[in-house]
């Protein structure tokens, strides 16, 4: 009997030729070449035979031995390439899968309120100015009318800049009135939104470092019923409503005279730590700009008049948003910030 007529040779390879993947290949080797398998017992048989049949029964123990590890190494590798060839073809580009979704950012809810109001402001002919943060002791102080020893100095407990008496971290947006004055001829109208910095206990409504939004608007004949006006606007613009506020009497040496606009507190009806348990939150502090602040700013007071307004930028997006302690907005916590 030639190889090629060898039944167990012929099952042998055509299993192997069908075998649709690895795993197949793998029971075919374990039926013919492992131990028990046809291989093995056909060679165990061997003592049992007459001795003419043990030769030929070895040889076809191993021509089968032979043939089934070729054809199972040919197509092992077929099988292979297969798989592979699969894999890059089915790398396709499809149009209908979603995107990896970037993560957003967004703005901090004080340059929201911030932007909406310059908005606010350019729409009604203010321009959007800027100041230093670290500021000459006249700008923050002595041309606001505020001398050296002044007790108005300690209502806003300053940080000094060691070894240069000079300079101070601003402690309010006000000194950037007279710094407008300086670069703008009358009439104008400005607004200047930024950092302050105050040497102070934390609580609920008060941080070291806050946001305040200046407004000066100097003119012909400018009187406080102009200023009450901006001031609604203000608010309107803000709240997108008539929110309950209150105008009472404020010294500030740089107005005369002054106002407090506090606003009604919205965490509570009958005091809280956010308002200090008055039921009224301090906004909007505002007056006509002093004659000293006006001269200070190489401005004829006889000529010209105006009012200006210092809105506490913090507390308003705390009304806002329903914030219930100031000390959040720059804490950097991503668990608050991702809110907005
Ligand atoms: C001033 O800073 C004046 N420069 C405001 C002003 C400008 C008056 C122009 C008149 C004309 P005051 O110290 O009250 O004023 O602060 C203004 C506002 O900032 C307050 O009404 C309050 O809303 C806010 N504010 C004050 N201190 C803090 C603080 N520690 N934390 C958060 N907000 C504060």
């Amino acid at each position: 009997m030639s190889h090629a007529e060898d039944p167990l040779i012929v099952d042998a390879l055509s299993r192997a030729a069908r075998a649709p993947d690895v795993e197949s290949l793998r029971a075919i080797e374990r039926d013919f070449l492992d131990k028990g398998g046809v291989v093995s017992t056909l060679l165990a048989s061997i003592p049992t035979l007459p001795p003419e049949e043990r030769k030929s029964t070895g040889q076809r123990a191993n021509q089968i031995k032979a043939a089934l590890e070729a054809a199972l190494a040919t197509k092992k590798s077929a099988l292979e390439e297969q798989a592979l060839a699969l894999e890059s073809s089915s790398v396709v580009f499809d149009p209908t899968i979603p995107g990896a979704k970037p993560e957003r950012g967004s703005l901090h809810p004080i340059t929201q309120v911030t932007r909406e109001l310059e908005d606010l402001f350019t729409s009604m002919g203010y321009v959007v100015l800027d100041g230093p943060e670290v500021e000459r002791d006249w700008y923050n102080f002595e041309a606001l009318n505020i001398s050296k020893d002044h007790p108005a100095r300690d209502s806003q407990d300053t940080f000094y800049v060691e070894g240069r008496g000079d300079l101070v971290l601003r402690t309010h947006t006000s000194p950037c009135q007279v710094r407008a004055m300086e670069t703008m001829k009358p009439p104008f109208r400005a607004i200047v939104p930024g950092k302050v910095f105050r040497q102070e206990t934390t609580d609920a409504s008060h941080e070291h470092t806050f946001h305040q939004m200046e407004g000066l608007v100097v003119g012909r004949d400018i009187s406080v019923g102009h200023l009450i006006g901006a001031m609604k606007t203000l608010l309107r613009g803000v709240f997108g409503r008539d929110i309950e506020v209150r105008l009472r009497p404020g010294y500030f040496p740089f107005v005369e005279p002054g106002f407090e606009l506090d606003a009604k507190c919205p965490f509570c009806k009958s005091g809280c730590s956010v308002c200090k348990q008055s039921t009224w939150i301090e906004l909007l502090p505002c007056g006509m700009v002093h004659p000293n602040v006006l001269k200070s700013g190489g401005i004829d007071p006889e000529q010209w008049s105006g009012f200006a307004f210092g809105l506490g930028l913090s507390r308003l997006v705390m009304l806002r948003q329903k914030i219930d302690d100031v000390r959040h907005l720059l804490s950097g916590d991503l668990r608050f910030l991702e809110q907005f």
